[in-house]
């Protein structure tokens, strides 16, 4: 029987680790990085990318490149690739065998079995989907653990007596709030709330539209409806958004977003973090 992991799948960011001697730890890749985006994508050989490589091309090839699929989960939603259509779980068992590999390099040996973390508030077919996910990868899903169980169990206060904790997570796609209790080895979800469909990538998208108000404003002309142009500055605005937690301002610049007769109009916008009139 081959070795179990643990695998943090998330809208934006997936995560593999293992256990060594009681403490639970995250297994990096050969390059140290310990994060996988959580992105897929076709090179222009028709070649899978996943993780970085599918990320840094998303900008330039939106339409053969696949980001926050955790967001279909559990429906039937189909996104096609290439030649090929895949259901959100086939998109997200390519991350999960990606970490499998990830972990049996790591390791030496096998990993044939996960535990599967998914959001307090996913349904029961979000819950499926997912679990399917991880057997299309090969592996034989033990559990799908719920984050802020799996969260509250990475720390080292177990007593004896009961403890009340409050695991606070936004993510990418999903933000929760939920009141964990502790009691020894047991560690029981109270009460739950958020929001499955709220995280970064709204805050993205409003930032996004921000900035297309804005260009048209500067410039009396719209931006074009593309993929290719709205990736960009889906980029911009989350660059822009990452910028704003450490600066009071910060600039989003993108260069040659539309030509005008013969000139080319670019984008430049400063943005306060104080409170926008979206
Ligand atoms: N410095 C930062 N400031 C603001 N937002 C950030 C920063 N760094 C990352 N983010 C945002 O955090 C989100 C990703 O967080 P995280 O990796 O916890 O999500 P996830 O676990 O993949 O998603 P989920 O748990 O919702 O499935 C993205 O929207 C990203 O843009
Ligand atoms: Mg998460």
């Amino acid at each position: 029987m081959g070795k179990a992991v643990g695998i943090d799948l998330g809208t934006t960011n997936s995560v593999v680790a293992a256990i060594d001697a009681g403490q639970p730890w995250v297994i990096p890749d050969e390059e140290g990085e310990l994060m996988l985006p959580s992105c897929v994508g076709l090179g222009t050989q028709g070649n899978l990318l996943v993780g970085r490589d599918a990320l840094r091309q998303y900008a330039a090839a939106p339409e053969r490149t696949v980001k926050s699929i955790k967001r279909q989960m559990g429906t039937d939603h189909k996104t096609t690739l290439g030649e090929k259509e895949y259901l959100p779980q086939e998109i997200s068992a390519i991350i999960l065998k990606t970490l499998k590999q990830r972990a049996e390099t790591a390791l030496g040996e096998e990993v044939s079995q996960a535990v599967v973390t998914v959001p307090a508030y996913f349904t029961d077919s979000q819950r499926q989907a997912t679990k399917e996910a991880g057997e299309i990868a090969g592996f034989e899903v033990l559990q799908v653990l719920n984050e802020p169980t799996a969260a509250a169990l990475t720390y080292d206060f177990r007593t004896e007596e009961t403890e009340k904790i409050l695991v606070y997570d936004l993510g990418g796609g999903t933000f929760d709030v939920s009141i964990v209790e502790i009691t020894g080895d047991v560690t029981e979800v109270l009460a739950s709330h958020g929001n499955n469909r709220l995280g970064g990538d709204d805050f993205d998208l409003r930032l996004q539209r921000y900035l297309v108000d804005r260009f048209r404003q500067t410039h009396n002309t719209a931006l074009p409806e593309d993929a290719v142009t709205e990736a960009r500055l889906l980029r911009a605005a989350e660059q822009a958004k990452m910028s704003l937690s450490e600066h009071a301002f910060t600039t989003v610049r993108e260069p040659f977003l539309v030509s005008q007769g013969k000139t080319a109009l670019h984008l430049e916008i400063e943005i306060a973090r104080k409170p926008l009139k979206i």
